[in-house]
């Protein structure tokens, strides 16, 4: 089939990548003119674990290509797939300017029937208007349909080629047919492509993406009340995760959730559901209990060293939202972060894959920067774990403590044994543990 995917982020790259590795043939359309010079020097401007390899087997193959211009690639193309960002607008709600400026360019270049497929993640309604705007800019025929991402960052390959299920919301059978055709090779193994209506298959990525939210903020609030009581949260997890109604996934307590989903998603809920005269209290409480969450490494180094820490430096493991991937939108190691320097802290980072995006767009040259995480310790009056990437899992503590001024652990994730690192003669934090 012939595709084109608008949108070369972490979505669209992924998914014009994995319809290549199928056998279609896909064009990939950016505005950023400088992603799409690097995609075509075989550079993947982001990190995601077996990406790059996949893009350049099929840009080689010839069944994928890049460009800035929608004339190269939407005449022609049976789906277009919609994947640009929906980032909260000022009040919370998804701002669409840009999914709507992508299919008023799809319809302007459109030159026979085709299927225009809403991957980004959208309020209810935006199939309608996103159909209101193609048809008030062509006459050709054309479907929109909603087909919503699951995808996580940092195992994105494996989720687009190994759904646990595709969602398509469509009006018209010929659209199911044209998308059940296209993802027919992902769901050999007997998962489910499921039907529903625009309307349905929009709000069951929100409710997917809020569900998930919901639990973290559950299991940290968990946590903290453990902390009061002297409980262990990963017994407590262990305990409830067994029960096949509750499930073991997604049960971790730690320094809450970031990246450019859960947050924006869960306000995105909040705002739909106000302007539909509905208090969504469940997911306003989510969303407090997530800002809470992440300044308790900061509370925690407080509790331990007082409120001025102007003469302390920090050691910082772990800048990314979470492992394998560079995303720190929304990534509570910025908080952590700023709150350190604005009680007259100085800080040095380590991260496998976010330096570069730190700097540039988070946290400038206001803290220090290091490759190796035990370079993070020298001088450092204590360590601190925000990102559970697996080369922080099992450090040399004997060296650790021989580096720190002090020997004094906050473990953000409860990667750390209290006992082992007590033993050594550590303090140790951790969420509830
Ligand atoms: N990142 C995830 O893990 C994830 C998972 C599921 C769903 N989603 C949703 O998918 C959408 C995309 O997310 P992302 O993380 O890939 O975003 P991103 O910000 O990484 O990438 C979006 C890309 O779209 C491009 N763009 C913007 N306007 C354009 C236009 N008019 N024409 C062509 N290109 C344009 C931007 O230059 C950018 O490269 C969002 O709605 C997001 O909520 C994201």
């Amino acid at each position: 089939m012939r595709i084109a995917v608008i949108g070369t982020g972490y979505v669209g790259l992924v998914a014009g990548t994995c319809f290549a590795e199928s056998g279609n043939d896909v064009t990939c359309v950016d505005v950023d003119e400088n992603k799409i010079r690097r995609l075509k020097e075989g550079e993947v401007p982001i990190y995601e674990p077996g990406l790059e390899e996949l893009l350049r087997r099929n840009v080689h193959d010839g069944r994928l290509s890049f460009t800035t211009s929608y004339a190269d690639a939407i005449p022609g193309a049976q789906v277009v797939f919609i994947a640009v960002g929906t980032p909260p607008g000022e009040d919370g709600s998804a701002d669409l300017k840009y999914v709507l400026s992508a299919a008023r360019s799809i319809a302007e270049h459109m030159t026979g029937f085709t299927v225009v497929a809403d991957k980004s993640t959208v309020p209810v309604g935006t199939a309608a208007k996103v159909a209101e705007v193609i048809r008030s800019h062509t006459r050709h025929e054309f479907d929109v349909v909603s087909n919503p991402e699951f995808l996580k960052e940092g195992a994105a390959i494996d989720d687009f080629m190994k759904p646990d299920r595709v969602v398509i919301g469509a009006t018209n059978p010929r659209a199911f047919e044209v998308m059940d055709e296209l993802y027919g090779p992902f769901v050999r193994t007997g998962k489910p492509i499921i039907h529903m209506d625009p309307a349905s298959a929009e709000l069951t990525k929100y409710a997917a993406n809020a569900m998930l939210a919901t639990r973290i903020s559950f299991m940290n609030e968990i946590a903290n009340i453990c902390n009061r009581v002297g409980a262990k949260v990963d017994l407590v997890r262990q305990g409830i995760g067994t029960d096949e109604r509750i499930g073991s996934r997604f049960l971790f307590s730690g320094v809450g959730y970031g990246g450019s989903c859960f947050p924006k998603d869960v306000q995105a809920v909040v705002k739909t559901a106000e302007q539909h005269g509905y208090e969504f209290r469940i997911l306003k409480a989510v969303e407090d209990v997530n800002e809470r969450q992440k300044k308790v490494l900061f509370e925690q180094v407080v509790s331990h060293f007082g409120p001025d820490l102007s003469a302390k430096r920090f050691a910082v493991w772990g800048l990314a939202f979470k492992p394998n991937t560079d995303d720190m939108r929304e990534a509570p190691a910025v908080v952590v972060i700023n709150a350190l320097l604005g009680a007259g802290a100085t800080v040095c980072a380590c991260d496998p894959e976010a330096i570069e995006e730190a700097r540039k767009h988070h946290l400038g040259d206001r803290i220090d920067y290091v490759e190796k995480p035990m370079d993070a310790l020298d001088g450092a009056d204590g360590l601190i774990l925000v990102t559970e990437w697996n080369e922080f899992r099992r450090p040399d503590f004997e060296a650790v403590k021989k580096k720190l001024r002090t020997p004094v652990v906050f473990d953000g994730r409860n990667i750390y044994s209290r006992k082992t690192l007590e033993g050594l003669g550590f303090t140790y934090f951790g969420i509830g543990v």
